[in-house]
């Protein structure tokens, strides 16, 4: 029955269920092998419903019994559930089943991570625990009993009774099954309390397990300042007296916003000065209101399938975003989520597995949980705002919440919504939403007697299944400098809607310089045939420091291309620019951090691509290695100074100052350390006192080939630390010399602490290797050797984590025709994988076509 051909599932199929569910009461008898799940389920005839077919989910369960208003039935199974006769009028359903939460390795439905119970039930995980219409347009009020010896029990709502071997849950608001959960185990809370602006109080609790409640203190201080922002910023208030937190080591996501039960992968939650990095700080403030901010955007107002599943990824990472340039720098956390845009999303839509924010179809769900949906669908969202001003953006949120709280709704919906508060006609914005693939915005200019013009052209390429696009409505900030580096046009958005369009500013004394694409106000390619004079221009002058950031990143892309491209010598310009920023203390320490930065190798792989080449991931591997030894001495006498300048005295605190004062630090350290033979990355690794110095002089010592004795002291030092080891064993691929990728990642694999079972692991070893461009696609095919053994013995144990890292191959066609052979070889290898999952079927069925 398994093995039936993958299903497509289309948007243009959707009806409405039919039949409705008035209430949901749980019993869970907890036992490894053996829990027990009773259901007493209230189902109503669906009014709006085109049929009476009466279909519940289910998999992977045991049937012991059923029972329709207290008759024994006898449903029929399908392939993915069961059917059965049901009278036409309110009926209670009942039944027994019988799930082995040891034997779910899957981790998805109810699972045992190092002796807790706990569950992942987005996106169709409910469906392992008992019969049930699995979909999101089905909301219910769920009572649960849990049954246990184990001392805490826990599940969604407000607790109502509890006793010995027994806890009682209400949840008051109507959910899908999606955002069920339940969590058993002895853990111990980090308890906390929040006063709502409406005088509600409500207890806090992160519960971890023993030994851990030392890491806990700095995810309740962004919980509550979670719940804060919400309430002044968008004006939502928590609806339940408890919110739960709960830490799991095994888990194939970040985190998961089950109704007052969020559950986090340990990494997302857990997290202290010695343990963790500035970035997991960031990060981990970052989820919590990512997950907390779901309450309202995705769980009061929900997704009426899972095409619509952008409506709650993409606002919520949209808010998410928000809250943290609140926190911190709002120049520097736009940079940061650009670059991941183009590492990420970029690459997706560029690539076989590119689809639209909204995908009109989809064989596993779990596979569209992408970069697309998430991070294109917060920049849409942040579009939406640019076009219809802020004034406008609150109100149609206000509109929406309003309009929308208790329903599954759709992107129409929401765009309703914001017609209705604007007035506006948003039909061409919904291409955003309905075309995959990346835009290329190309322009150029002319001046004439005091007017200049600025002409743009977009052009998106083919996508899978989709040739034809047409031309969306583009929000393009602009400003105009004059040649003393002046601005003459503040920011203005230009509304580009047509294929090719130009705008005029008029009354001006000479030919400015435009600054385009303010704050990348959309999410697109601009192609601009510019000088370096003038990038070096905007990096000294520009008033947008997003723009300010690109122009310093066109300079060094630039001239690592011409490195590449034909053979040319690190670019003087550039290093004379970059130093100027450097040597500039009015600039924000994090800001200049990031201008040190240099474009992914994988992002010059695309530009090598857009521009006609194939890329050669070693060559671009040398053109970066040799541009760093470039800057390491041309600014040989300033990076010392920068390194003692910004090193922080006073105690560690993870907040955006100090890590901005750090980031730059460990910047000029990683250069400094291509001219001192590492010694001073090892006096920082040897007096470091928190993760943050250690990990950054550790990654030195790695990249100068210095690193074996600090390699083996990190591990002696932390090996009882499961997250410290996962950056142990990624670390050590991430900064390893390209010809060696495969041969280290191959022996972590054979390390005593590796274990494919657990997902973070499993990332840090092979996904670091996905991620070392030069060492992945080494000319040897060893890179792809090694992840397609490992891929094929997950699958079994984890389809999800297995078909995710698939998207390893799927740059692919960029490359050589060697490498391409190899890479088809290994997708085939892979396929031809008896009893291979759906999940990653489906991946490498896409990436292969
Ligand atoms: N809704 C979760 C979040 O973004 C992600 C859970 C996805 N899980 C999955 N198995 N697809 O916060
Ligand atoms: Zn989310």
């Amino acid at each position: 029955m398994k093995d039936a051909a993958p299903q497509t599932i289309y948007l243009k199929d959707y009806t409405p269920p039919s039949y409705l569910v008035d209430s949901v009461h749980l019993t869970f008898r907890l036992s490894p092998e053996h829990t027990r799940v009773l259901s007493r389920i209230a189902f109503r005839p669906n009014p709006d419903a085109a049929t009476k077919d009466f279909f519940l989910h289910g998999e992977e369960l045991r049937l012991h019994s059923a029972r329709i208003d207290g008759a024994e039935v006898s449903p029929q199974m399908t392939l993915e559930g069961l059917t059965c006769e049901v009278p036409d009028a309110p009926f209670i359903w009942e039944s027994d089943v019988e799930i082995s939460p040891i034997a779910n390795t899957a981790l998805e439905g109810l699972y045992i991570s190092n002796g807790m119970y706990s569950t992942q039930c987005e996106a169709q995980g409910f469906r392992k625990i008992t019969y049930y219409p699995d979909r999101p347009d089905v909301m219910s009020v769920f009572t649960v009993r849990i049954e246990s010896d184990l001392p805490v029990l826990l599940s969604n709502g407000n607790p109502v009774a509890q006793g010995d071997g027994f806890a009682e849950w209400h949840d008051p608001w109507p959910k899908p099954a999606y955002l069920f959960a339940l969590v058993a185990g002895e853990l111990i809370n980090h308890p906390d309390r929040f006063t709502t602006k409406s005088g509600k109080d409500v207890e806090l609790n992160i519960w971890v397990r023993p030994g851990d409640e030392d890491k806990c203190a700095f995810g309740m201080e962004a919980l509550k300042k979670s719940m804060k922002w919400d309430e002044d910023v968008y004006g939502r208030e928590y609806d339940l007296d408890i919110f739960n937190i709960v830490a799991v080591d095994d888990f194939n996501m970040g985190a998961m916003e089950n109704k007052g039960l969020n559950i986090f992968n340990s990494s997302c939650v857990l997290a202290s000065p010695q343990t963790s990095t500035d970035a997991n700080f960031e990060r981990i403030e970052a989820i919590i209101a990512h997950e907390y901010f779901h309450n309202w955007t995705g769980n009061r107002i929900t997704c009426r399938d899972w095409f619509q599943l952008c409506l709650k990824e993409g606002l919520t990472v949209y808010r998410d975003s928000q809250f943290t340039s609140d926190m911190r720098s709002a120049p520097v956390k736009r940079i940061e989520d650009v670059i991941a845009l183009r590492g990420r999303q970029f690459r997706e839509d560029n690539g076989p597995l590119a689809h639209p924010v909204r995908p009109d179809s989809f064989v596993e769900i779990n596979n569209f949980y992408t970069a697309t949906v998430y991070e294109k669908g917060a920049e849409l969202i942040g579009m939406l705002k640019t076009l219809v001003g802020d004034d406008s953006y609150a109100k149609a949120l206000d509109l929406y919440f309003d309009r929308h709280d208790g329903d599954a709704a759709t992107i129409e919906d929401w765009l309703k919504v914001f017609e209705d508060a604007t007035g506006r006609d948003l039909s061409q914005f919904k291409r955003w939403y309905e075309q995959a693939g990346t835009p290329r915005l190309s322009v150029s200019d002319s001046f004439e007697d005091g007017s200049y013009v600025l002409h743009f052209k977009q052009d998106t390429p083919a996508t899978p299944g989709q040739d034809q696009k047409d031309p969306r409505v583009i929000p393009i900030a602009v400003g105009l400098l004059n040649p003393n580096g002046d601005e003459v046009v503040p920011t203005t958005v230009l509304e580009m809607t047509e294929a090719e369009q130009s705008f005029r500013f008029d009354g001006l004394a000479a030919k400015p310089v435009p600054s385009i694409l303010r704050d990348f106000s959309a999410p697109v390619i601009l192609q601009r045939d510019s000088t370096n004079e003038e990038r070096a221009f905007l990096l000294a002058h520009d008033t947008d420091p997003f723009n300010k950031w690109e122009a310093g990143r066109a300079l060094a892309r630039n001239g690592l291309i011409a490195m590449i491209r034909d053979g040319a010598a690190p670019d003087a310009g550039y290093l004379n620019a970059l130093q100027a920023v450097l040597r500039d203390d009015g600039l924000d320490p994090a800001f200049r951090a990031l201008a040190m930065g240099l474009p992914g190798q994988d992002d010059l792989a695309q530009t090598l691509v857009d521009l006609g080449d194939v890329p050669d991931p070693m060559a671009i591997w040398q053109a970066v290695e040799t541009l760093k030894q470039a800057m390491a001495q041309h600014m040989q006498d300033l990076l010392p100074r920068i390194y003692a300048q910004y090193q922080v005295d006073s105690p560690y605190r993870p907040d955006a100052d100090q890590a901005g004062a750090r980031a730059l630090a460990n910047a000029a350290l990683a250069l400094i350390s291509r001219m001192d033979g590492g010694a001073q990355a090892q006096a920082q690794y040897d007096r470091a006192d928190n993760m943050t110095q250690q990990l950054a002089a550790l990654a030195c010592l790695i990249a100068d080939g210095k690193g074996n004795k600090a390699v083996q002291a990190f591990y002696d030092q932390w090996k009882t630390d499961r997250l410290v080891i996962d950056k142990w064993f990624s670390l050590q691929i991430a900064y390893c010399d390209p010809d060696q990728a495969a041969d280290i990642a191959r022996a972590l694999t054979d390390h005593a602490d590796f274990t494919m079972k657990n997902p973070n692991r499993f990332r840090a070893t092979l996904g670091a290797l996905a991620g070392h461009p030069a060492g992945f696609h080494h000319a040897s095919g060893a890179g792809y050797a090694l992840l397609t053994d490992w891929l094929l013995k997950l699958d079994p144990v984890n389809p999800q984590t297995t078909a995710r890292m698939c998207s390893a191959f799927e740059t692919w066609k960029r490359y050589d025709a060697d490498r391409q052979a190899m890479i088809l070889a290994q997708l085939d290898r892979i396929l031809a994988q008896p009893g291979l999952s759906r999940d990653t079927t489906e991946m490498v069925t896409r990436i292969r076509n």
